[in-house]
């Protein structure tokens, strides 16, 4: 069994590819005209509810959101803060990882999380965010001072 195969976190195999079939449709309806670098993200709730976002450009360039945080900001405006799995679909030989600011926004609702990258080919990269954000700042370190 290859690495790719065995199974991920407490994500079944049908659930991973429930978000890969997700991250992979939403990433169809992101808006890039300035990047032309389309992205999808599928968050997997522990009810097992899927909740998309793609990346959202501006102008602006600055302005631009990416795809997991709309993710989260739809998630959490359907009154979902709690997330056991990520799929984040990019159209690169190596998967792409979520940025620093995504992966900051993550953390704030998730203490660990399972994340699988995957391309349009089908190539597929794990990894959790605790391994792309190690010792990261948490609401924890100033409400507990109060
Ligand atoms: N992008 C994402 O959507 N997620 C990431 O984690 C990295 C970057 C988007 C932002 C921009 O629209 C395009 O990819 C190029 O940076």
């Amino acid at each position: 069994m290859s690495e790719q195969d065995e199974p991920f976190g407490a994500i079944s195999e049908k659930d991973w590819q429930r978000l890969e079939k997700a991250a992979i449709a939403v990433r169809e309806r992101a808006y890039v005209p300035y990047s032309r670098f389309p992205v999808g993200a599928a968050l997997l709730t522990p009810d097992g509810d899927i909740v998309v976002g793609c990346n959202v450009e501006n102008a602006t360039i600055g302005a631009t959101v990416c795809a997991e945080r709309n993710a989260i900001g739809t998630a959490v405006a359907s009154n979902q803060r709690e997330f056991v799995a990520l799929c984040v679909v990019t159209d690169v030989d190596e998967p792409s990882a979520p940025c620093g600011i995504c992966r900051q926004v993550l953390a704030e609702f998730c203490d660990d999380l399972p994340i699988l990258m995957i391309n349009t080919r089908g190539d597929r990269r794990f990894t959790t965010l605790d391994q792309l954000l190690p010792m990261r700042f948490s609401g924890r370190d100033f409400l507990e001072k109060g």
